[in-house]
């Protein structure tokens, strides 16, 4: 017998927008929480712009931000992780997040997850600030984080830890009354993003530990398309994958723009994130230091950034002198 809900997290479950009735509404399950549907029109988009001096600016003119970031700041005791970090991710966008070891970038992904409270800085989703007080308010954002652990079960299979936390009661009053789950409801929905997103899975009844880690990333991600998420922040989702798995992979994030879906994404592989990204913002010593349009680019000029060899878009990485190796 499958395993029952816990009551708690289905009633948030059905308060959400994603489900109606027995069919996907894919306009409703791929959209966003009501909350966060109209932006708010006082919001001053010129500093939206101000805050990205790459080739992409030309991009931030024709709408606002799904996602901006303003001077977020971070310091762990003597530590400074984060000096300054700026960002905006536009609609549809791939948006790389690149860096040298420990320039800052997990901990400013944290942060847009809710994971880690920043020290300073604001943080709005279409236009609207949002106060980070946990995960939970990044989720109902409509941000969702792939983990590099990917927080799946491995006993379970690929629909379970879809639906994993968030199950679907069974519909039949007597089962539903027992708490007991709509196992076929939750397999066909589950089949369906799996689908949408061309993920080949083995077998709906296989346990996620026979997977491979390309299609348990897949699944991870497939995921947060279920719940509607527009954002998806992936930190480094190649990094453990052989070639045939990091392609899988890499398509999956290719087709996550087709549902509307804007991501962020950290890799230290400039080859592969030039193949998926609109967009690269560089960050160095915990300062976002520019935000180059990968179209107008090529990789020298970012490992250049990232080192230093070339001075970032800010006015003191320009008078600064290039770091020495
Ligand atoms: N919990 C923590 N406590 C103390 N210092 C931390 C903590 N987390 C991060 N740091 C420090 O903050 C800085 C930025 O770390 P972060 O993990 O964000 O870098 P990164 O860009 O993700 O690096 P990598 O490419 O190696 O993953 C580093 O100097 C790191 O040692
Ligand atoms: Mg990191």
């Amino acid at each position: 017998m499958f395993a029952a809900a816990h009551p708690s997290v289905h009633h948030r479950f059905n308060e959400g927008p994603f489900i109606r009735g027995t069919h996907v509404d894919k306009s409703v399950k791929f959209g966003l929480h009501p909350k966060y549907e109209s932006p708010d029109p006082n919001m001053d988009h010129m500093t939206v712009q101000d805050t990205c001096r790459g080739n992409g600016a030309a991009l931030q003119t024709e709408m606002s931000p799904v996602l901006e970031a303003s001077h977020v700041a971070k310091r762990y005791g003597a530590v400074v992780a984060l000096h300054d970090a700026s960002f905006s991710l536009q609609h549809k966008e791939v948006h790389g997040l690149v860096g040298d070891n420990g320039a800052g970038k997990s901990t400013f992904l944290k942060i847009l997850s809710g994971v880690v409270a920043a020290d300073a800085g604001t943080i709005a989703v279409d236009g609207q600030t949002i106060h980070m007080r946990g995960p939970q308010d990044a989720m109902d954002a409509g941000i969702e984080t792939v983990y590099q652990d990917l927080a799946l079960v491995d006993t379970m299979t690929a629909y379970q830890n879809v639906y994993l936390g968030r199950e679907e009661l069974s519909r039949n009053p007597v089962k539903r009354w027992l708490n007991l789950v709509d196992d076929r409801l939750m397999r066909r929905r589950a089949a369906e993003v799996l689908s949408s997103l061309a993920v080949r899975i083995p077998s709906d009844n296989v346990p996620v530990k026979s997977m491979s880690g390309g299609q348990r990333q897949c699944l991870a991600i497939a995921r947060a398309l279920l719940w509607g998420r527009r954002i998806v922040i992936l930190d480094e989702p190649t990094a453990a994958l052989g070639v045939r798995e990091t392609e899988q992979v890499l398509e999956v994030i290719r087709d996550l723009r087709k549902h509307d879906v804007s991501v962020i994404v950290v890799s230290h592989n400039m080859q592969q994130l030039m193949s998926i990204a609109d967009r690269v913002t560089v960050m160095r010593l915990g300062r976002t230091i520019a935000t180059r349009s990968v179209r107008e680019t090529e990789i020298p000029e970012i490992v250049g950034l990232i080192t230093g060899a070339i001075p970032g878009d800010l006015r003191e990485e320009r008078t600064a002198e290039p770091a020495t190796p």
